[in-house]
């Protein structure tokens, strides 16, 4: 009970040293007798995501300061989980001193898409939204890492649920971001007791906003029993991915990712990634169904996503994966991910859309 009472006296924030051995412990054992955090306190992710009211968003077809970008709390969207959304990543070039969005039409290809099985309809395609883009962050002169959510949701207010005869709207806001998973060079997976969205439920391979209550199920569960992302399987239980990222193996020297077809949210990070390891790491890939027991007996694995990037996975429910650290798989494709996604490589440049 005093470990309790010392985390309501001192702020997180003011410890300094948060991510210490004991504090670490402390937070454990607070955890196991039922202390309930707030998420930012998490030892395991860094939630520290905080959006600052002064920069601007899109809404309502204008760029208003985000402070201004309210929505009602009668809102279809909101009551309903009807709306469908991206993230996105800008990256800061510190020798070029430019800011360069990451594949922004594929992302809006997929937003579009993701409208589509929704019954959405919005009046710009993915050029209108990328000149929407590059007029957003142009306003607030950002040069930093950051994160962008276009969200289109259904704008109508009152009680209702369904589809037609709804209005929709297109807002879009923008923050700094760095690390989404803390560990990401040695993160602990557990396979999570829930199961991922079936396509028959919820559209798997649409972002839709009402889905990612399975994820936030998923994800809190995995960081209160002290792992930092969990493994998801499908209804008929194969590995689909993770709470908000998709998986890869390593499995007698081939990579292995699930197909589209196994439930995932067909990443943009993911295919990226199967491109890189193809053309330069001369990697076999292949997209089959993953079962269980193959996670702990592959030789690396790792999670993509655009918030994560590309995250380590080390152990499984505490089965070292390969050795037990990050491999030399992994290892090069994060490096190779983070000179692409900062322009550096000019093979690529058809990814990076300069600010
Ligand atoms: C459920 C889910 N899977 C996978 C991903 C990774 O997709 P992407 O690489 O396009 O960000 C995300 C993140 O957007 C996600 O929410």
């Amino acid at each position: 009970m005093s470990v309790e009472l010392d985390f309501k006296r001192e702020s997180p924030k003011r410890q300094g040293n948060i991510w210490e051995q004991d504090q670490l412990r402390a937070k454990k054992e607070a955890w196991s007798i039922g202390y309930n955090f707030h998420a930012s306190d998490s030892p395991f992710i860094l939630s520290e995501v905080q959006v600052d009211l002064s920069k601007h968003a899109f809404f309502e077809g204008k760029n208003v300061p985000l402070s201004e970008a309210k929505i009602n709390i009668a809102t279809h969207g909101f009551l309903y989980g009807t709306a469908v959304f991206s993230g996105m990543r800008a990256y800061w070039n510190e020798e070029a001193k430019r800011l360069f969005v990451f594949r922004p039409y594929d992302h809006f290809h997929r937003l579009l898409n993701s409208a589509r099985m929704m019954a959405m309809n919005i009046p710009y395609d993915e050029a209108g939204l990328i000149q929407l883009t590059l007029d957003l962050l142009r306003t607030d002169n950002w040069q930093e890492d950051i994160y962008l959510r276009p969200t289109i949701y259904k704008a109508d207010m009152g009680i209702g649920v369904r589809l037609h005869d709804l209005k929709d709207e297109f807002s879009m806001f923008v923050m700094a971001f760095e690390k989404y998973v803390k560990n990401d060079a040695n993160a602990h997976l557990t396979f999570s007791s829930w199961r991922r969205i079936d396509d028959n439920v919820i559209p798997a391979r649409g972002k839709v906003a009402g889905a990612y209550a399975n994820s936030a199920l998923i994800k809190t569960d995995a960081n209160r029993a002290g792992f930092d992302e969990a493994i998801v399987l499908d209804s008929n239980g194969h590995v689909s991915e993770g709470s908000a990222m998709n998986i890869f193996m390593m499995r007698d020297g081939v990579l292995v990712t699930p197909p589209s077809t196994d439930n995932i949210l067909e990443g943009i990070t993911r295919r990226s990634v199967m491109e890189l390891a193809r053309n330069e790491l001369g990697l076999e890939v292949v997209e089959r169904s993953i079962d269980r027991t193959e996670v702990f007996i592959a030789e690396e694995l790792f999670m993509t996503g655009t918030a994560a990037q590309i995250v380590a996975a080390t152990r499984v429910d505490y089965r070292p994966i390969g050795s037990g650290v990050m491999g030399p798989v992994t290892t090069k494709l994060r490096a190779l991910f983070d000179d692409v996604v900062r322009a550096k490589l000019p093979k690529y440049k058809d990814w990076n859309l300069e600010v």
